[in-house]
């Protein structure tokens, strides 16, 4: 089977001061094998997010399935498995990087990526040299490591983000337009970070903006508008 496959997957939300639910997203279809990188496009409110969160898990979906083939369980549908499950999914295998940084005040960026590696049973001393190899791979400059991320800028927190997910070297990858409101020498910097995760693995979905971005860089693209996935080749430019 693939590693994940998703089936008429829908959401709907409840607006309650209005006391009505309004479908966020229906009827998505997608299959992604091991390895593949697929990016998803399509206009604002689409519901591209509304996907990864409940891959994630951060939603529940309300129609279809979303089969993803786990190390650990074998084959289990996202939206049924237990709390205990998908906290072992999130520490484990499953990664997401979100465009903004949320992360615990007070903690400094050394600390942060070391905490995940701790987290999924690291020792101390293998958490550091792989914290400082992580810090140095995404170019986080070595005066910022000590400090606390706050006042980093959107590339650096963006490269903190990807650094606090892929330590964890993630089975499967899910990005949130990492490339949102970045200057072109930044957004280029995540294109070879992509590369190099694609190069040692990892299976990916990516949200993007821009379909040039992507070009080269996805296997596959699945398009919002018009539901379908095709081939990165084949994809013809997302006008939004
Ligand atoms: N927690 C929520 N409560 C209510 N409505 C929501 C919630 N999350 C998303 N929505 C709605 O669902 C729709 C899809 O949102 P989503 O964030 O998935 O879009 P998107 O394609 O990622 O857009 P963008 O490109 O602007 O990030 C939108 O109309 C949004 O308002
Ligand atoms: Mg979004």
């Amino acid at each position: 089977m693939a590693m994940l496959e998703i089936t008429d997957f829908g959401k709907r939300f409840t607006i309650h001061h209005l006391s009505k639910t309004m479908p966020a997203v229906e009827h998505i279809n997608f299959t992604l094998d091991a390895g593949e990188f697929i990016g998803i496009v399509g206009k604002s409110g689409s519901g591209k997010s509304t996907i990864l969160k409940s891959i994630y898990r951060t939603y529940l979906p309300d129609t279809g399935k979303l089969l993803y083939d786990s190390g650990r369980f074998g084959i289990i549908d996202l939206a049924k498995v237990t709390e205990r499950q998908m906290l072992y999914l999130r520490k484990y295998e499953i990664g997401y990087v979100s465009q903004f940084l949320n992360v615990m005040p007070r903690t400094t960026c050394r600390q942060l990526v070391t905490n995940a590696l701790l987290e999924m049973g690291e020792s101390e001393e293998v958490a550091r040299v792989e914290t400082e190899r992580a810090l140095t791979h995404f170019e986080l400059d070595s005066k910022l490591w000590d400090s606390y991320p706050n006042t980093f800028s959107g590339g650096e927190k963006l490269r903190l983000n990807i650094a606090m997910a892929t330590v964890k070297k993630p089975r499967l990858l899910l990005l949130d337009e990492p490339t949102a409101s970045l200057d072109q020498q930044s957004k280029e910097k995540v294109r070879q970070i992509i590369e190099k995760l694609k190069n040692t693995g990892t299976t990916l979905v990516g949200i993007f903006h821009d379909i040039e971005f992507m070009e080269g860089l996805c296997d596959k693209v699945f398009d919002m508008q018009t539901r379908q996935l095709t081939t990165a080749k084949e994809t013809a430019v997302y006008e939004s």
